[in-house]
């Protein structure tokens, strides 16, 4: 990556920016770095490989040298953080690429239903660390359901333009009101039936709306209205039509 081509913003000066030919993981370096008691919020943590990526759930991210963009940075704890790192891919995509991205509820971005980013936020101390994967310039994915920039646009991207643009529009909407009807408007499950996996099992319902609290709201299959928020619900799945039990079904 060139460092020179990658703008800063007020919170994420470049002061705070480390660039990795390689690394294990960004999220990784992220967690060292404030145990350290060097890593504060404006931290970003870039790599061109990463080798021992993770994931949401223990699941490993793998990514092939300059071709995805891969980054942790470090911001305060504060609501909905899940939701506006989202919102804020979604953007990027929009404003940079073109891209009309959905966001997959709670951590997921598609673009023609393909996972083009994924996102991990943990915490460490008292701060947030948000991990994002993107699939910039991958004209080959190992993944069957996954997308790239240049896949869906058909020309190479700029990784640096992309970054520089997501930590500006990240850093807006940090402090952004309405952030909850913005990501209504890029949802993947309008009007859909949904499958979530959860710690204790499975539960089908008809998609109703997102809380205020980034909680998905669903009419479960018995009829019971139930909320699940973004760190109890381990995948979720679009369902293509509506389930009555024993009936046959169709993953969308
Ligand atoms: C997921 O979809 O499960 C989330 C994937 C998050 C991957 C990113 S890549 C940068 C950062 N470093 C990691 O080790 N993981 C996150």
């Amino acid at each position: 990556m060139d460092v020179d081509r990658v703008y800063g913003s007020s919170l994420f000066t470049k002061d705070k920016f480390l660039f990795y030919e390689r690394l294990p993981s960004t999220q990784d370096r992220a967690k060292e770095l404030i145990k350290n008691g060097v890593g504060r919020p404006g931290y970003v943590i870039v790599a061109d490989e990463q080798y021992r990526g993770r994931g949401r759930f223990r699941r490993v991210w793998s990514s092939r040298m300059g071709e995805s963009l891969i980054f942790s940075f470090i911001t305060e704890k504060i609501p909905l953080l899940s939701m506006r790192t989202a919102l804020s891919v979604t953007e990027t995509l929009e404003e940079e690429c073109g891209l009309r991205a959905e966001i997959e509820w709670p951590n997921d971005i598609v673009v023609n239903g393909r996972k083009i980013c994924g996102i991990l936020i943990e915490t460490e101390r008292n701060l947030a660390i948000i991990g994002v994967g993107m699939n910039i310039n991958e004209t080959v994915l190992l993944l069957e359901n996954a997308t790239s920039v240049r896949i869906e646009t058909g020309i190479p991207a700029s990784r640096e333009a992309i970054l520089s643009s997501f930590l500006s529009i990240f850093e807006s909407n940090l402090t952004r009101e309405n952030i909850m009807d913005c990501v209504r408007e890029y949802l993947s499950f309008i009007d859909r039936y949904v499958e979530i996996e959860t710690e204790n099992g499975i539960v089908r319902g008809e998609f109703i709306n997102l809380g205020e609290d980034g909680e998905i709201i669903i009419r479960t299959e018995s009829g019971t209205i139930a909320g699940f928020l973004p760190g109890e619900a381990e995948r979720v799945h679009k369902l293509s039509a509506p389930l009555l039990a024993g009936t046959d079904r169709q993953r969308g």
